[in-house]
């Protein structure tokens, strides 16, 4: 696709329903994202996931998806101790799962890890920017590369990456100049979050393009839907139906 400069789409699900939806909508990649602690779990940061929750949650999505490329996140702890824990644990995610291919976040301290992961047939997307599982380390979760180091470390990384065997890099909140320059750079697709429009494809989390988050909307979100006020909505004409006597009727009675 990248070399047919078709851009990739990618979403993120972790649930049934969501996964069965995004598949039928054809998405080409659904990412069961450790976000799942943010927005299913109601964590503040991404940190508390267990490796069974994910395992859990991807073996769900997996079951509903006919096309789509699916990815297991691997969540904080269950890669970066080692090579042999990385590799455990991402084999774990496969088998148990079916998934397709694992994500991890980190760039050279991770690239070992990574090569050996894709050298027994595990395929791994990347992670670097703004990777959520470092918050403690960032301090915030404001833009990264914006200054010349890091900028330059986040390009030499994701070029450790692309030789580590990686087929893809998600670049998440970077500034738009550098998202640009690393996606030309690579053989492999870039896949943007708060990343600038040249990336080769674009992921958000699938609750905040469905509006279903109210209280979080950084720049590079872009809502498709009002899903919170519509839910609220929903349950409030459904209470009221109830205490006024208007639900059920007869024709809905046995
Ligand atoms: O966990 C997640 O949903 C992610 C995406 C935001 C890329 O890592």
């Amino acid at each position: 696709m990248k070399k047919r400069k078709e851009k990739i789409a990618m979403l993120t699900a972790y649930d049934f329903l969501t996964a069965k939806f995004l598949d039928q909508a054809g998405i080409e990649v659904i990412l069961v994202g450790d976000s799942l602690g943010n927005v299913i779990q109601g964590n503040e940061t991404t940190l508390p996931v267990t490796l069974e929750e994910m395992i859990y949650h991807t073996r769900i999505v997996k079951r509903a998806v006919r096309n789509a490329i699916v990815v297991g996140d691997m969540t904080f702890m269950s890669y970066q101790v080692g090579v042999k824990e990385a590799i455990t644990n991402c084999g774990k995610v496969m088998k148990e799962t079916g998934c397709d291919a694992v994500k991890m976040e980190g760039g050279d301290y991770m690239a070992e890890a990574i090569r050996r992961v894709v050298e027994i047939g595990i395929p791994v997307m990347g992670h670097l920017g703004l990777t959520p599982q470092s918050i403690n380390k960032f301090g915030s979760f404001k833009t990264r590369g914006v200054e010349k180091d890091e900028a330059d470390r986040i390009f030499s990384d994701a070029l450790l990456l692309e030789k580590a065997g990686c087929f893809a890099i998600v670049l998440e909140k970077i500034p738009a100049k550098l998202g640009t320059k690393v996606s030309k750079a690579l053989k492999i697709p870039t896949i943007g979050i708060g990343a600038g429009p040249n990336c080769d494809g674009q992921v958000m989390v699938t609750h905040d393009m469905l509006g279903l988050v109210e209280d979080f909307k950084p720049r590079f979100v872009r809502r498709y839907a009002k899903m919170a006020s519509d839910t609220k909505d929903a349950f409030r004409r459904y209470i009221k139906d109830v205490k006024d006597g208007k639900f059920p009727t007869l024709e809905e009675s046995y």
